[in-house]
């Protein structure tokens, strides 16, 4: 894989780009979803040399990792990284469980809906406030240890329940929510993660669309977390991406996945899709080398 990165302390090698599947059978989600449409982005993904496939229990309650078990069998599985997660506990109106028997389960049942022998990532969704986190992450270092995943994960956590879950240096990548309009991670987390070892994956890394560029300044009200006058900065620093992005032929989305596969502090980037074709287009981010200035001029504009 061009330009393999490495996650955490863990065998398991990505190329930069990753798909992102809540829009795959994440019907409990998202209204309007069609399964062959789920079905295409995989596919699309796979050819388009997208190395990871993000999933999880929560989209559409296995129905995410039923779709993406059926494409793969296609595929060659050395080939790509697949990253799965639980916590939600179907017993018990969705609420995290971090409890270490529901995760070996959980494990459990994503290698069969995926119909895969080994889960490269497995992630705990989201943390509870009764298991201690050493505990749950041990859960998650047995499955390892017995081949059923390869690389352990933690996602939502804060710095104090990082810390806490990482007691013995066996956490790999931590997942959070971190974008060029949200970077609270950067001060927050990314000194302890880069002095651990851990790789980090961001989540909404296009704000749920918004970065694409294809919202106009009618659209505020969608985007309805963000003030007026922060919307209205965040069109603003969009224009002056379209300048950079036409400077390589590229759209504004390709532009900003092209910082941060750039970006030494993001390991792998995985935007979510809809639509195969919005798959393709995102997978031509590989082909954007930006130059440093340009990196510079993208990273002060947010
Ligand atoms: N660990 C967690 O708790 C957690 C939480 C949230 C997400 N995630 C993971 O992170 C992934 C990324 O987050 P996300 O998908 O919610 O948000 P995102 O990557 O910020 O935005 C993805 C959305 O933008 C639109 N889009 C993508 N490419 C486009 C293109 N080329 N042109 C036009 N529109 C485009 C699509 O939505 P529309 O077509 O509908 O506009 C797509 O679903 C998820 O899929 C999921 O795997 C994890």
């Amino acid at each position: 894989m061009n330009n393999s990165v490495k996650i955490g302390k863990s065998e398991v090698v990505s190329g930069p780009l990753g798909l992102g599947t809540n829009k795959v059978g994440g019907h409990n989600l998202f209204d309007g979803l069609k399964d062959s449409d789920g079905e295409a982005v995989i596919k699309a993904a796979l050819n388009d040399g997208i190395t990871l496939l993000d999933t999880a229990f929560m989209y559409g309650l296995g129905k995410s990792e039923d779709i993406i078990g059926n494409v793969i069998q296609d595929f060659d599985r050395s080939k790509f990284v697949i990253a799965s997660k639980a916590a939600q506990d179907p017993n018990n109106d969705l609420k995290p469980n971090n409890d270490p028997k529901f995760l070996t389960k959980s494990i459990d049942e994503s290698l069969e809906r995926l119909q895969t022998d080994y889960i490269d990532i497995f992630y705990i969704h989201f943390p509870d406030d009764k298991t201690p986190k050493a505990e749950a992450v041990d859960a998650l270092a047995q499955a390892k240890k017995a081949g059923k995943i390869r690389a352990i994960g933690i996602s939502n956590f804060n710095l104090d329940q990082i810390k806490e879950a990482n007691q013995d240096n066996q956490v790999d990548v931590v997942e959070n929510n971190y974008s060029l309009v949200h970077r609270d991670a950067e001060s927050e987390i990314f000194p302890y993660l880069k002095a651990h070892q851990i790789s980090f994956v961001p989540y909404f890394p296009l704000a749920s669309g918004l970065l694409t560029g294809k919202y106009s300044r009618n659209d505020a009200d969608k985007f309805s977390r963000f003030s007026p006058s922060k919307f209205n900065q965040i069109m603003d620093s969009l224009d002056q991406i379209k300048t950079i992005a036409e400077n390589h032929q590229a759209t504004i989305a390709q532009t900003i996945l092209a910082w941060y596969i750039a970006n030494p502090d993001i390991s792998v980037v995985i935007p979510g899709a809809r639509l195969p074709e919005q798959v393709d287009s995102n997978a031509k981010a590989l082909d954007v080398q930006l130059s440093s200035a340009e990196f510079d001029e993208i990273n002060g504009l947010f």
